[in-house]
């Protein structure tokens, strides 16, 4: 995490591009009256693992996006916004005409904000206090709010069926506190908002579990895995595709409100995460499963070890073994059970849950492709 943001490569909020007197610029149909034309999104931490996918999803939508962050990606145009700036947000949303904004910005360093008081005042900044900013600026302009969280926000209870919306968070260090203060934030505040509470993210982009494993399964001979925390893992790409049915679904209401309706009536918290279940070792397991169908450990140079060493006996693979959480002592004590219930978000927006094993082969395959993203 980069606390003290280095901005001098990143496009300036009120740089030409955005500029409110840019009249080449689509203004936001529901603000000026002209029905049929897209919303006017903000997106934050668009340098992240779902901003980056969000991106992708942005191409081939009618919507106009704004990608902000308070860091630079080669390649990536990026305009500066740090979400901890109430006027900041308040200045880009007034000039943009912004009708909706998806915070993809977070603290998610959970070691080390659970044993650093700084990092722990850090993480409630921006876990708490920002959505709190980004929740007034969208109320001031009657906007959407779509604001991600996670399943760390329960997890001292022991569960063994699905997390609901409506069951009380019991988180059990830091990060998952200040997650939950930003939700409780959100709702005090009075704005529309979509909280998606989401698990076990990974993507092509950014530093993750499957990324990880891809590469200790490609260079180590053997590895042990926690067999005793299941849930579900979560290719992002999905869940910014369930976020476009979301915006999708908040038009129509735009239009609908003209008649009569104002507040969105679907308005709350949901669920999102991919179907099933599993352990951190089953998803290893897959993981490289998956790499080893597709030849992703072929493409392994001579000097990096073993992905397939050669025994005398035939190939071989990384040994991987299950194993207790206790083996691994961490400063946070994670949720053994965080299996989301989803039928909420399928009922309300018919949002399409793929199964995580498809999605993990989709996203390792385009890790394969583009080795190096
Ligand atoms: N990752 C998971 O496994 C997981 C699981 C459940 C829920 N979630 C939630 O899902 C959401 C997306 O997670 P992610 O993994 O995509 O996050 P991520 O990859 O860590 O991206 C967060 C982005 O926010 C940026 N940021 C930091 N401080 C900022 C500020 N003051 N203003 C604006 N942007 C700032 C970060 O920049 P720097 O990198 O420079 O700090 C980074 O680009 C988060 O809300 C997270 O809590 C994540």
């Amino acid at each position: 995490m980069n606390s003290e943001p280095n901005n001098t490569h990143i496009k300036k909020a009120d740089s030409k591009e955005y500029s409110v007197e840019d009249s080449t610029q689509p203004k936001s149909p529901f603000k000026g009256d002209l029905e049929g034309l897209g919303l006017k999104i903000l997106v934050t931490g668009a340098n992240g693992q779902l901003g980056n996918e969000m991106r992708i999803v942005a191409r081939s939508s009618a919507d106009t996006y704004i990608f902000t962050d308070v860091n630079e990606v080669e390649g990536q145009e990026t305009t500066y916004l740090d979400i901890t700036d109430l006027e900041a947000i308040r200045k880009m949303v007034k000039e943009q005409n912004v009708d909706a904004i998806v915070n993809c910005a977070a603290w998610t360093n959970v070691d080390a904000c659970e044993t650093d008081e700084k990092l722990a005042a850090l993480a409630e900044r921006l876990n708490a206090d920002a959505p709190a900013n980004l929740a007034q600026a969208m109320k001031e302009v009657d906007g959407l709010l779509i604001q991600i969280s996670t399943d760390y926000v329960f997890g001292k209870e022991p569960y063994n069926t699905p997390c609901k919306e409506d069951q009380q968070g019991t988180p059990t260090g830091v990060y998952g506190t200040t997650k939950l203060h930003g939700e409780q934030a959100i709702m005090a505040s009075g704005c529309q908002h979509i909280i998606i509470r989401t698990a076990w993210l990974y993507s092509e982009f950014g530093k993750n579990f499957c990324k990880t494993m891809l590469n200790l399964t490609a260079t180590k001979p053997s590895l042990k895995v926690v067999f005793d925390q299941c849930g579900t893992p979560t290719y992002a790409l999905d869940l910014a595709n369930a976020i476009t049915t979301i915006i999708e679904d908040y038009k129509k209401h735009l239009n609908l409100r003209r008649a009569g309706e104002y507040l969105y009536p679907k308005t709350g918290i949901y669920h999102f995460s991919n179907e099933g279940v599993c352990s951190w070792y089953d998803f290893t397991k897959m993981i490289q499963q998956i790499a080893l169908e597709l030849g992703y450990y072929d493409n392994r140079t001579p000097q990096e070890p073993l992905p397939l060493r050669e025994t005398g006996e035939g190939l071989s693979l990384c040994d991987i073994q299950p194993c207790h959480s206790n083996e691994f002592p961490s400063p946070v004590t994670r949720p053994a059970y965080s299996v989301l219930d989803k039928t909420k978000i399928k009922e309300t927006f018919g949002v399409k849950v793929p199964y995580w094993t498809d999605s993990l082969k989709k996203c390792i395959t385009n890790i394969h492709m583009n080795q190096g993203v």
